[in-house]
């Protein structure tokens, strides 16, 4: 497996481009199970997690081509005609549970193994299944496998999910674009990658209202038709490579970056000292001289402080100047990268959800194990910050999020390579 091996090197100084979003993308490609006309995104980020996401919408039958360099997908959903999501494909990776929505609406079955991922919690599908279950599908656990069925196909209702999740709304929103009636889904998930998939649905044809706040009203139509889309910019990238020179300090800037997709972020990094503003090109960040002070942070629900950038912003404050306190909300096991960057020199406690961290001068180089894709890359800024080399174990997962981390990064100053594994 391979190894990423980091040593520190004073500040930076450059620009890094903004790929398309890892999680916009994901939610998007099943959108091509809905329609048999081709569907077209631009934009797309090049990662290991949308190849696996090719797979398995080729496996159901749809096509999926790969465009200047990745970064065009070219789809049709028009020979999608196996309901079937098979374990072998969807263990890789969790979100392959968003092709359970649209094979509903499009086939009026779905057979959709209970997915994999990263290993930062349960995450059960209980939401989903009760939302689709309100839209009339039938659906039972068996061998491992959602079972779901629409027989007399799926028809509006006003659903109210326990929890604003963001993969429930996303199956839900695309089902009931195929839906008889109207559906009005409350307590729904606002983020930007919801947002980005309502606008390609409605290119698409559908009938959306209200994306972006709680309440999206969706009017059913018999059929969606062929559309070309961008991915919006990845606000998870944008951030992590915004807190690369506010530790290592320097000046930065985001090119395709923009301030309104992390606006949590960017008044926590404000808060600690760090200077953000919105330029043309993107956005740019810079950290002159000495330490940034500590902040607290709570993980929310957009637009609340996102669980993904959790572990970056753990990262920063374990040099930061005082005592900071971060709390996760979303999901109940995810500081696995906080004994890794103990073993680096950071001061921190773990008590059940939260974690206090007493910042440190100068964190120090080590080998450390990645544990998960956000993880992997907190480990990497720490890195970035620290005296002498660290080598990241098992980055296999940052492969999965993050597009050419090792040129991102050099391209501003950084000392950092990829050790091929055995
Ligand atoms: C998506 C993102 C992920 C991000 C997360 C929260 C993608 C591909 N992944 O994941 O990067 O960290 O949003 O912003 O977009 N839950 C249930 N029952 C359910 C569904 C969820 O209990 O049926 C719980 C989960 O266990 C978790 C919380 O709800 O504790 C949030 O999950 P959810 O919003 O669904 O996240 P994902 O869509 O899986």
């Amino acid at each position: 497996m391979d190894s990423i091996l980091v040593t520190g090197n004073g500040p930076l100084k450059g620009q890094i481009p903004i790929a398309g979003a890892k999680n916009a993308c994901l939610t998007l490609m099943p959108a091509t199970l809905l329609s048999e006309e081709p569907l077209t995104l631009t934009n797309a980020p090049r990662l290991s997690d949308i190849k696996t996401m090719s797979q398995l919408l080729q496996s159901l039958g749809a096509e999926v081509t790969a465009l200047n360099d990745g970064k065009v997908l070219a789809m049709s959903g028009h020979g999608v005609d196996n309901p079937l999501a098979h374990y072998d494909i969807v263990r890789k990776m969790r979100a392959s549970n968003l092709v359970l929505g649209p094979l509903l609406a499009r086939l009026g079955q779905a057979q959709v193994s209970l997915p994999g991922g990263c290993a930062i919690g349960a995450r059960p599908m209980d939401i989903h299944v009760t939302a689709l279950e309100q839209l009339g599908a039938e659906i039972e656990l068996k061998d491992g496998y959602l079972h779901a069925a629409a027989p007399r196909g799926l028809k509006g209702a006003e659903i109210t999910l326990r929890f604003a999740s963001v993969g429930a709304t996303e199956n839900t929103l695309m089902a009931a674009t195929l839906a008889k009636g109207t559906t009005v889904l409350k307590n729904a998930a606002r983020e930007p990658e919801i947002v980005d998939l309502a606008r390609c649905l409605r290119a698409m044809g559908a009938l959306i209202d209200g994306e972006g706040t709680d309440t999206i009203v969706i009017d059913g139509v018999d059929r969606l038709h062929g559309a070309t889309h961008q991915v919006v910019t990845d606000r998870i990238e944008l951030g992590t490579y915004m807190i690369a020179p506010a530790i290592a300090g320097g000046e930065v800037e985001l090119l395709g970056g923009d301030i309104a997709l992390v606006e949590t972020l960017t008044q926590k990094l404000q808060a600690a000292g760090v200077e953000v503003s919105q330029t043309n090109a993107g956005v740019l960040v810079s950290r002159p001289n000495g330490r940034i002070r500590a902040v607290d942070v709570k993980t929310e629900i957009y637009p609340g402080f996102p669980t993904d950038l959790q572990a970056q912003m753990m990262a920063l404050m374990c040099t930061a100047e005082g005592n900071s306190v971060l709390e996760e909300t979303i999901f109940e096991n995810r500081f696995m990268h906080a004994p890794e960057l103990m073993r680096m020199g950071a001061q921190i406690e773990v008590q059940g959800g939260i974690a206090k961290v007493a910042g440190v001068a100068q964190l120090k180089g080590a080998p450390v194990m990645a544990t998960d894709l956000r993880a992997s890359v907190s480990l990497i800024l720490a890195g970035l910050a620290a005296e002498g080399e660290t080598r990241v174990n098992r980055v296999y997962h940052l492969d999965r999020g993050y597009e050419n981390v090792e040129e991102k990064l050099s391209g501003v100053g950084a000392i950092i390579q990829r050790v091929p594994g055995e």
